[in-house]
């Protein structure tokens, strides 16, 4: 059984793979080419949070692959009021071929997998977000010809976005620089796992609390709202001690000329990013969007494929 519930779980390997099929995909459905790779199958989405690219990215991919998809509202399922994982797992897997989730705790995404027997895609949870993390890397291998030997530097907070971004760049090869304030670190078990897979792939891991020096060089520069999906109470906290962090002319000017700027979106401009960036010439935003779709079709049909 696949699944794909944080990137450390998969090999370089398996990264790789499902990188070129993204590509292959991508470039055959702009020709016209159908790739009914899972038809009459049915995905199901369990959504405990919002969502725009992912909702409709992957019920888009479904479709495309010559399947379907339910969209099923934590709120109207009864899982929502209070029904076990155990027994939500137990009862999609006779009905489903596959579930994408995004909620709130990891540990309900890998409660899902380890009750349930199908594949269990991660939507997002407060820990990672592997799907957004992949279709980053289709982005950057186009803009930039390759992942290995380039610097990543992520700024902001040390969120999802950032851990399945250490998770990623150790698994590629690409060095990443990640800045935050010292109070909202990255989680130091995603580090030392990020850590000991950098070791093997020669990848260089810098976690700085100094924007400047986290950005200095950099190919590609990375940032995401200060204030995830359920923080809402502490935005201002953030905003305040996230002021030094903005993706500003100034900091993205530390990094190299030709660098390209990405963001997961929902983007905040005045805050983590400034109009003049997010919105200027090397910002690479809807080519990251549009490649969520073409990157969860590849893992799609690799975990829910024959
Ligand atoms: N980047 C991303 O996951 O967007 P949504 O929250 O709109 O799905
Ligand atoms: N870090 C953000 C990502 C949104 C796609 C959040 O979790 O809300």
């Amino acid at each position: 059984m696949k699944h794909l519930l944080t990137l450390h779980d998969w090999t370089s390997e398996e990264i790789l793979d499902v990188l070129k099929l993204a590509d292959k995909l991508k470039k055959e459905t702009k020709q016209g080419v159908s790739h009914p790779l899972l038809k009459g199958k049915t995905l199901g989405m369990i959504f405990s949070k919002s969502s725009t690219r992912t909702r409709v990215s992957f019920e888009v991919g479904m479709y495309q692959l010559g399947g379907h998809a339910l969209f099923l509202s934590a709120n109207d399922i009864q899982l929502g009021r209070g029904e076990s994982i155990y027994d939500t797992a137990n009862v999609l897997s006779r009905f489903l071929d596959g579930i994408m989730i995004r909620t709130y705790a990891q540990s309900d995404v890998e409660d899902l997998a380890r009750f349930g027997t199908i594949p269990i895609i991660n939507g997002l949870t407060d820990l990672v977000h592997p799907c957004q993390i992949l279709a980053d890397f289709q982005t950057i291998a186009e803009h930039k010809g390759r992942l290995a030997g380039l610097k990543l530097a992520y700024v902001g907070d040390g969120n999802n976005i950032a851990h399945s971004l250490l998770y990623g760049c150790a698994k590629v090869g690409m060095d990443i620089a990640v800045g935050t304030p010292a109070k909202y670190a990255c989680d130091g078990d995603v580090v030392e796992k990020a850590k000991a897979d950098a070791k093997k792939t020669g990848t260089n891991i810098l976690l700085t609390e100094d924007p400047v020096e986290a950005v200095s060089g950099a190919d590609v520069v990375v940032t995401d709202t200060w204030v995830s999906m359920g923080q809402e109470a502490e935005k201002a906290e953030k905003v305040k001690a996230f002021d030094a962090y903005r993706v500003d002319d100034a900091l993205f000017g530390k990094a190299k000329e030709d660098a390209i700027f990405l963001h997961c979106l929902p983007a905040y401009r005045g805050y983590e990013v400034s109009e003049s960036v997010i919105d200027g010439p090397r910002s690479v935003i809807f080519d990251e969007a549009e490649n969520r779709l073409h990157a969860q079709k590849a893992v799609l049909a690799t975990v829910m494929g024959q």
